[in-house]
C-alpha cells in the first residue's frame, strides 16, 4: 500500500493508474467498521481504491472539536492495508488549501436546513474539501455512507452541478448488534449514555411521526437538536451527556 503525503505523489500515482477503475474514499480517520464498509464495496468495485485521510478543519464549526478530533492514524493505515486498500492520501492542511480557503463551494437550497442550520459553515467546508479531492483523485466512483445522508445528497449534486466524472455511490449505515449507528464519537459516551444510545435509532425508526419522535427522545433524556422527515427519510440529530449523534432511516 502507498503512502501519498504531497499532491504531487497523489498525481503520480493517479497518472500511473491511467484508464483502470479508480474507487476512492475520503475519510477523516479514526476509522471503524462503518468506514471499513465503504474501503470493502471500493476495493471489491474498482481496479484501484485510493482512500483520503485529512481531518478537514472549514467544515468544523466548533474548533476544540476539530483539535480534539481522535487521532488514530496508525490503525488506519492498518485497516486500509488489511482492507486491500491501494494507496492512502494523506495531505497537509497548507497542501489542500494553498488559497487558505478562500475559494469555496457553496450550495444555497439544501445545505442551510437539518446538519447546515445546526452547523454553519459546515457543508461549504464539506463540498470544498471533497471537490478538491474529487478533482486530485479523478475517480470513477467515490463512497460515502448513508449514515451521513445529507452529506450523501449534497455531494451527489455537486458532482451533477459541476459535471464531474465520478459516479457517487451511497453504502447503507453500519450499525453495532443494538442498533446504534457507528461514529468516531460513539467512544466519548460513558457506559450509561451507550445503553441509552441505540434508542434515538429505535424511536426514529417506529414513531408515528417526527412531533412523536421528539417527545419521546426527549422523555428518555436525549437533548433533540432536529427530527425532521424529507424526501422519504426521517433524519435526527440529538445529544447525549454533551455527544452529539445523527442518524436517518427511510419511512413510507
Ligand atoms: P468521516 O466522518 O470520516 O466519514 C467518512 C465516510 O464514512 C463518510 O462517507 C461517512 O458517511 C461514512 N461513515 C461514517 N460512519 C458510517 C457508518 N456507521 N456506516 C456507513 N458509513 C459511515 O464524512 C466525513 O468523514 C467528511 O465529511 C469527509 C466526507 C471525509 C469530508 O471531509
Amino acid at each position: 500500500m502507498k503512502k501519498l503525503a504531497t499532491i504531487n505523489s497523489l498525481r503520480a500515482w493517479r497518472a500511473e493508474a491511467g484508464n483502470a477503475k479508480v474507487g476512492f474514499v475520503p475519510t477523516m480517520g479514526a476509522m471503524h467498521a462503518g468506514h471499513l464498509a465503504l474501503l470493502e464495496q471500493s476495493c471489491r468495485e474498482n481496479a484501484f481504491t485510493l482512500v483520503s485521510i485529512f481531518v478537514n478543519p472549514t467544515q468544523f464549526n466548533d474548533p476544540k472539536d476539530c483539535s480534539s478530533y481522535p487521532n488514530t492514524l496508525g490503525n488506519d493505515l492498518e485497516l486500509c492495508r488489511e482492507a486491500g486498500v491501494d494507496a492512502v492520501f494523506h495531505p497537509q492542511y497548507g497542501d489542500l488549501y494553498p488559497d487558505g480557503f478562500a475559494y469555496r463551494v457553496e450550495e444555497v437550497e439544501r445545505s442551510s436546513v437539518l446538519e447546515g442550520a445546526m452547523r454553519p459553515g459546515h457543508f461549504q467546508g464539506v463540498l470544498t474539501v471533497v471537490l478538491k479531492l474529487l478533482v486530485l483523485a479523478c475517480p470513477g466512483r467515490a463512497y460515502f455512507g448513508e449514515k451521513d445522508w445529507q452529506q450523501l445528497q449534497l455531494v451527489r449534486g455537486m458532482a451533477e452541478a459541476f459535471f464531474l466524472d465520478t459516479e457517487i455511490i451511497g453504502v447503507p449505515t453500519v450499525r453495532d448488534a443494538d442498533g446504534l449507528a457507528l461514529s468516531s464519537r460513539n467512544v466519548r459516551l460513558s457506559p450509561k449514555a451507550r445503553t441509552l444510545a441505540p434508542e434515538f435509532y429505535r424511536v426514529l425508526s417506529t414513531a408515528i411521526d417526527c412531533a412523536m419522535a421528539r417527545a419521546e427522545l426527549e422523555s428518555l433524556g436525549f437533548i433533540v437538536e432536529y427530527v425532521d422527515q424529507r424526501d422519504g427519510r426521517r433524519l435526527g440529530a440529538v445529544r447525549l451527556e454533551g455527544v452529539r449523534l445523527i442518524d436517518n432511516v427511510a419511512v413510507d
